[in-house]
């Protein structure tokens, strides 16, 4: 029996395989820069070699962790020195745009701003849209069920697939390409493998539903003295602007404040003064322009009015608009803390600022100086929390910005442990969940249990030996 690398060049070619050392010139993830690590990387450059390098592992009992655009935040990517890596990079395509049906055929690998693009071309619209919008694949966004900014629009990525091609752990091929809107014919089985991390079979190929094009686009950033106008402007703007409302981000203090700081290198310009209680980016668009501006005019108008909002800054030129995604979007400040615990967690919005109150004061009982950067997409009761214990341990030169996310000394790492716990086990009574949109990988696998239930965590896995019985894909991830 040839070794498993063998067989992987006999497949793809050997030009198509890197060996340990090659993957290890690569960057493990986005934002962390040490070596990624595996036996080897493979390249296939189609579903038939996707469905041959399977079998091959499949028969050797060989883990395979599949990567997109590497992305992702919950270590569901992770690998080790003896997991074949499976990149999707060379399946990159757009097969199609059928602009009658409103659907898109895209291999995996392709990176969503390419499809966002292709979209708009064809005077069409993919109603998918996130940060890493530049890196991310549709297959990664398929296997994590991505979210993002317009999921109160649009909804998750599940809301955006009509078919799929995966590939199982064996081989096989199963081919569930549906075009149609309707299809009640039996179990949806493309709904197995959407959100599953890689961990149920091998995405190759995708249609995407497409929507009307949206081109008027109206920005707002309002600021707000208290938690009650929050809740009062989501409703007062969801009712005014219905269907066209496509974004409500909101940003507490503590985020505003460090990502428009005029003393870091590396943050934004503050469209508004930096000491309210917290901001709001409202972004509503549609077909027309002048009943689009006077509507959300009218809106805005209508929330002063009522005491809702205490300020505003209405976006009039693309610089403005994107002075103020700019706020929402430099993320990567935040990451500059050493260490930095990274939640993306669901909970009531009216439960929201109780639950981070709460929350504040029990992580100044074990750290005084504690930072927490809260932010999120609120519609959607997606909160992301980001805590810095030692907010004095901050890297000022944004070159020397080491961002090993996630990765810890024995000290970080029990302090982590702490932190996981103050923030997850709320969640429970809350009825909330410790992975909003990111996904569960490795680093809340523990912490499934408040989220899920003995009985839903045991179908889990009686899913995962019935599709992957040798336990090859993304092994020890999930559940
Ligand atoms: C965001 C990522 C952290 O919303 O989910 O920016
Ligand atoms: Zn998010």
């Amino acid at each position: 029996m040839t070794n498993i690398v063998t067989q992987l060049q006999s497949i793809v070619g050997a030009t198509n395989v890197l060996d340990t050392a090659q993957v290890s010139q690569r960057a493990k993830h986005f934002w962390d820069p040490s070596p990624m690590r595996a036996l080897a990387l493979v390249k296939p450059a189609n579903t038939q070699e996707v469905s041959q390098i399977l079998k091959a592992c499949h028969n050797a009992g060989q883990s395979v962790v599949t990567h997109g655009g590497v992305t992702g935040l919950a270590d569901g990517e992770k690998s080790c020195d003896k997991d074949i890596i499976l990149s999707l990079e060379r399946m990159q395509a757009i097969e199609s745009v059928d602009a009658v049906n409103r659907t898109m055929t895209v291999e995996a690998g392709c990176i969503l701003q390419n499809a966002q693009h292709k979209a708009i071309e064809a005077g069409l619209f993919y109603g998918l849209d996130l940060g890493a919008r530049g890196s991310c694949t549709i297959g990664g966004n398929i296997s994590t069920n991505a979210g993002g900014l317009s999921v109160l629009r649009y909804g998750m990525t599940r809301e955006q697939i009509l078919g799929l091609e995966v590939v199982l752990a064996d081989g096989t091929i199963l081919s569930s390409l549906n075009k149609m809107m309707k299809n009640n014919a039996g179990y949806d089985l493309k709904q197995l493998f959407i959100g599953s991390e890689g961990t149920l079979g091998v995405v190759t190929r995708a249609i995407l539903r497409l929507r009307p094009d949206t081109p008027t686009c109206n920005t707002v950033l309002v600021a707000f003295d208290n938690y009650e106008q929050v809740i009062a402007t989501l409703d007062h703007i969801s009712k005014s602007l219905n269907a066209n409302l496509n974004a409500f981000e909101i940003l507490w203090n503590d985020f505003y404040h460090l990502t428009t700081n005029p003393n870091l290198p590396g943050s934004v310009k503050a469209p508004l003064k930096d000491d309210y209680f917290a901001y709001a980016i409202i972004e509503a668009r549609g077909s027309n322009e002048v009943s689009d501006q006077n509507q959300f005019m009218q809106a805005l108008e209508a929330a002063f009015e009522k005491a809702l909002i205490a300020d505003a800054v209405i976006a009039s030129s693309q610089t403005q608009r994107a002075e103020i995604w700019n706020v929402r979007e430099n993320i990567d400040i935040t990451l500059r803390h050493k260490p930095l615990f990274i939640y993306d967690i669901s909970l009531p919005i009216n439960a929201m600022q109780s639950y981070l109150d709460d929350l504040r004061t029990q992580l100044r009982e074990l750290w005084p100086d504690v930072i927490v950067y809260a932010y999120g997409h609120l519609a959607d009761n997606n909160l992301h929390v980001t805590i810095a214990p030692e907010p004095a341990n901050f890297i000022h030169d944004a070159q020397q910005q080491a961002v090993k996310i996630q990765s810890f000394n024995e000290k970080e790492t029990h302090w982590y442990a702490q932190c996981n716990e103050l923030v997850f086990k709320p969640l429970a009574k809350l009825g909330g969940s410790v992975s909003a949109e990111h996904g569960i990988g490795l680093l809340k696998k523990q912490y499934l249990k408040y989220s899920r239930t003995p009985e839903e965590i045991k179908v889990m896995q009686m899913l995962k030996r019935t599709l992957d019985p040798e336990n090859i894909l993304n092994p020890g991830k999930v559940c």
